[in-house]
């Protein structure tokens, strides 16, 4: 079949997977082919057992995979042919030198620049796709230019803002789609290019058009606020903790406004994914390096009391638990980062966990879909075990912590559970998601986050 045009996407991850199927579904004439360095993935994608779980995922792919949509581990005949290359490459935080530990770290990045200029033998637009630091497009040109066969690259910025386990819902429905590009005659056109893809399925009003600089930082201001609004929930958990009030109440209290919005009010034992955290690091390495002092320090205080939050929780567990938990079973109840996903990354439950193995608790750990994940994210440690199944995790177990809001964990037998475990028995609620008089009714001592403990303690 004759396509009308090439699209190739580098990059086969979370976002690079999911986003071009959603556009190889939408746009039918397209010729969608995503490639990775990883051959393993690449292999995975175009197997039963797709590489990443994402509801609606491998409906969608098992549909156009072989039709427009093609998994490849040819790079270089991928940029050979396409018209437009997405560039979904990761861009994690830098763990060496000047910036570890803050900057993104973008040599995946730039190695991508050097193969597109390598191979390329006509003119493309490069789309960026990844998360970058603001000005990083004028890299990429630099890079590109730098070519001496005439070869014309238009760059242009159009970040995702997907959400895992809601990803194919928030691609197909989208709030919004920006683009960013030069105001030049070709940056429009390469936006216009943009356009036609998107139009197929979202309304015009909703894709904005910026400047390149502004649609890059856009990008990491608004995981910034999203992340800001989790810290500041969680920073009023604790104040209720010491007062009695009920942040679920504050939550919706305060979410009835309609400036401020009910979304991202749930207190929970901290947030974590691949994007948050890095994502407001590089925001404040960015105001460092431009000598924004107060901004950087702002931003990073969302991080910090993200961070005492996941220690509060760890902190509660052992201080309730008589001050110690040595030798004591805990059962962790989900270890992905949210609900509807196998991904870990960041996620708070690796903190809680190694934190109690370093306390001497025997850890076992149940989740529906990360307990690979969470395999590797332990290796190496002792005394923990996992199991699918939750009844099992928490058999002779002393405590639960409740660290992943899976909607399972609510429709579980606790009365049959509350008789496997030791007594006295404890619940520690990370994302208030049981319901805690229930269960305290049933005999456990429910710790919640934010909200007045249940426990028959005298
Ligand atoms: P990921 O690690 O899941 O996928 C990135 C892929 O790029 C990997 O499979 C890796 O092998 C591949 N890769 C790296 N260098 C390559 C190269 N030179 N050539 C070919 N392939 C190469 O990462 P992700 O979660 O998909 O994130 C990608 C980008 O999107 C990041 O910048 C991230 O901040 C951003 N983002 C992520 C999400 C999310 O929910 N995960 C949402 C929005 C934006
Ligand atoms: C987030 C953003 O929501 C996306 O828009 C963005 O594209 C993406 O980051 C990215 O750039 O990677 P994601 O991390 O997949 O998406 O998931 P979220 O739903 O934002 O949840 C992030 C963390 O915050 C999770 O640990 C979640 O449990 C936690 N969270 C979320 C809370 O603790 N409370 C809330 O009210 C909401």
């Amino acid at each position: 079949m004759d396509f009308k045009k090439k699209i190739l996407c580098i990059g086969a991850g979370y976002v690079g997977g999911p986003t071009m199927a959603v556009i190889a579904l939408k746009c039918p004439e397209y010729r969608i082919e995503i490639v990775d360095i990883n051959h393993e993935k690449i292999k995975q994608w175009n197997s039963e057992n797709l590489p990443i779980y994402e509801p609606g995922l491998e409906e969608i792919v098992k549909k156009i995979r072989g039709k427009n949509l093609f998994f490849s581990s040819d790079i270089e005949k991928g940029i050979k042919e396409a018209d437009i290359i997405f560039v979904s490459v990761n861009t994690p935080t830098k763990t060496f030198g000047k910036g570890a530990g803050m900057a993104s770290d973008l040599q995946y990045w730039e190695k991508t620049a050097h193969q597109i200029l390598k191979h390329a033998q006509s003119d493309k637009i490069i789309v960026e796709k990844s998360t970058l630091p603001v000005r990083t497009a004028e890299a990429m040109e630099r890079i590109l230019k730098s070519n001496s066969r005439n070869i014309r690259f238009e760059v242009v910025s159009n970040p995702e803002f997907l959400a895992e386990g809601t990803a194919i819902n928030d691609l197909l429905e989208p709030d919004r789609i920006l683009i960013g590009s030069h105001p030049s005659k070709e940056g429009r056109a390469a936006t216009d290019q943009l356009i036609d893809i998107y139009i197929h399925w979202v309304p015009r009003e909703k894709i904005i058009t910026t400047n390149l600089w502004s649609s890059e930082l856009s990008k990491l201001v608004a995981n910034a606020f999203l992340a800001q609004r989790i810290s500041s929930i969680n920073s009023i958990s604790a104040l209720c903790e010491k007062t009695d009030a009920n942040i679920t109440e504050i939550s919706y209290a305060v979410g009835s406004d309609s400036r401020l919005g009910s979304k991202f009010l749930n207190s929970s034992v901290g947030f974590g994914g691949s994007c948050f955290k890095k994502d407001i690091l590089n925001l404040v390495y960015i105001a460092r390096s431009y000598d924004l002092r107060e901004v950087a320090d702002y931003w990073e205080m969302v991080v910090t009391m993200n961070e005492y939050q996941q220690d509060r929780f760890v902190y509660k567990i052992v201080k309730e638990m008589f001050h110690t938990v040595a030798d004591k079973k805990i059962a962790l109840f989900g270890f992905a980062f949210k609900a509807n996903t196998g991904d870990t990354r960041e996620s708070p439950a690796i903190y809680v966990a190694k934190k109690l193995v370093e306390e001497q608790a025997i850890i076992s750990i149940t989740d529906p879909k990360a307990l690979e994940n969470a395999k590797i994210d332990l290796k190496g440690l002792k005394n923990i075990s996992y199991e699918i199944d939750p009844c099992l995790a928490a058999k002779g177990a002393d405590a639960i912590a409740v660290l992943t809001e899976w909607d399972t964990f609510k429709h579980l037998d606790y009365n049959k559970i509350y008789r496997y475990m030791k007594k006295p028995a404890f619940i520690f609620d990370g994302r208030n998601l049981l319901n805690h008089k229930e269960l305290y009714d049933l005999g456990f001592n429910v710790y919640p986050l934010g909200q007045p403990d249940l426990n028959h303690f005298e």
